[in-house]
């Protein structure tokens, strides 16, 4: 092994075994870049642009492009990919016949944004339909479409290209370039910094003291925590990703230890699939090398459409396969009498005595302009968020 591989499969090995790269470079680039402006051109929107860069950086290791229908048809009914790894959630390329009606299998086509950049390339291999109704109940549990991921699902193309991509340019992340690394990046940095287990949390909220205290806990038996909050395509009542943020560096700042925690955009679409998104969670912190995962309560879940622990008991069938390895807490709450963070699991008090924390409850104060108690949010957390959602 190189020392390049050996620092690549420094903590766990990549999903699959091998870390895709697919982000082309140097003078491959310019003979790309040029040849791009004679392909056929489609215009993809920013959840597939997301895709594309998870794709291209191996964030989705060991998928080398957009799902074609074999691989589709066994994620959604097996979740599994067709050569045997676990796979939760389908990673395609929609658009409308009438766009899949002028492409050709064999053709090269260029991924433009709708910001009007190029971003990448699809050598097409495969178009195809697909039953809109069997992804929405396998991938999100329902096919009721108040759901957001659902209705994602009924308002894309009726049609999936699919094949090998290249990823000729990086979506920007400007706001966040002090925290943009790539896997292979984290790789190096837990390498450098010694971390031999390293926990991944996945958050789309701002930091409250239940995310605070799972953290902790697990930071007790780990060298060290990767804080991944997504930073993509969010529903339009989630709060913001440059507010939440500022919110991560702090807590950061402020209540972790220096060399404990490092904090790094994870630059996906939220899906709010719940415990199939909880399954992708993990697969892509591996990816990251993490070789822990924080699965609480009610992970990537939206309204009530899954239960508190669904995300825990589905993860639990595939850890084997999965092959990293879950932490799952209980929910976390503040009790009045212990005077500090507990579980159900650690504390013996009545319910009465118990503040519930999520990000559901968090918006909901500072949406209505409420301070946000010490129970609920460190002061400098607090402050952060005020002023952050007071600009937005
Ligand atoms: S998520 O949609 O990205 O999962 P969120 O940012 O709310 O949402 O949660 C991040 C992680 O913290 C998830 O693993 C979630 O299950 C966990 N979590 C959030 N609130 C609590 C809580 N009160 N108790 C235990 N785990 C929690």
């Amino acid at each position: 092994m190189t020392t390049h591989e050996q620092i690549i499969n420094y903590t766990i090995k990549p999903h699959g075994g091998t870390l895709i790269n697919r982000v082309v470079e140097g003078e491959e680039r310019d003979h790309l870049l040029e040849a791009a402006q004679s392909y056929k051109v489609i215009t993809l929107n920013p959840w597939s642009i997301s895709d594309l860069e998870l794709i291209g950086i191996g964030g989705f290791s060991p998928l080398t492009g957009f799902m074609g229908e074999a691989d589709y048809t066994k994620v959604v009914e097996d979740t599994h990919l067709e050569n045997g790894l676990v796979w939760s959630i389908p990673i395609t390329l929609p658009v409308t016949e009438e766009e899949a009606d002028k492409l050709e299998i064999g053709d090269d086509i260029a991924l433009y944004g709708e910001d009007g950049d190029l971003y990448g390339t699809l050598k097409l291999e495969e178009k195809y339909t697909y039953d809109k109704k069997k992804e929405a109940q396998n991938v999100y549990g329902t096919t009721d479409e108040a759901h957001p991921g659902v209705k994602k699902v009924y308002d894309k193309g009726n049609v999936y290209l699919a094949g090998p991509i290249q990823l000729i340019n990086r979506p920007k992340h400007d706001e966040f370039s002090d925290f943009h690394l790539d896997p292979a990046e984290t790789r190096q940095l837990f390498h450098d910094l010694g971390w031999k287990t390293v926990v991944g949390f996945q958050t789309r909220n701002p930091v409250h003291r239940a995310h605070e205290y799972i953290q902790k806990s697990a930071l007790e038996i780990v060298d060290g925590l990767l804080l991944n909050p997504l930073v993509g395509e969010t529903k339009s009542d989630d709060i913001p990703a440059d507010v939440r943020m500022e919110s991560y560096q702090a807590i950061l700042k402020n209540y972790f230890p220096k060399d404990r925690a490092r904090l790094v955009i994870y630059p996906a679409a939220m899906r709010y699939a719940g415990p199939r998104e909880a399954i992708l969670h993990a697969t892509v912190r591996k990816n990251y090398g993490c070789t822990h995962f924080i699965v609480g309560r009610d992970h990537a879940g939206v309204g009530d459409y899954y239960g508190t622990y669904e995300a825990q008991e589905l993860i639990s069938q595939f850890e084997d396969e999965l092959d990293i390895q879950i932490l799952k807490f209980e929910h976390a709450f503040y009790c009045e009498k212990c005077g500090n963070m507990a579980t159900a699991k650690t504390c013996p008090h009545d319910a009465s005595e118990h503040v519930h924390l999520s990000g559901t409850k968090v918006r909901e104060k500072l949406r209505n302009g409420e301070s946000l108690p010490t129970k609920f949010s460190r002061p400098e957390v607090a402050e952060v968020l005020i002023k952050g959602l007071k600009q937005n």
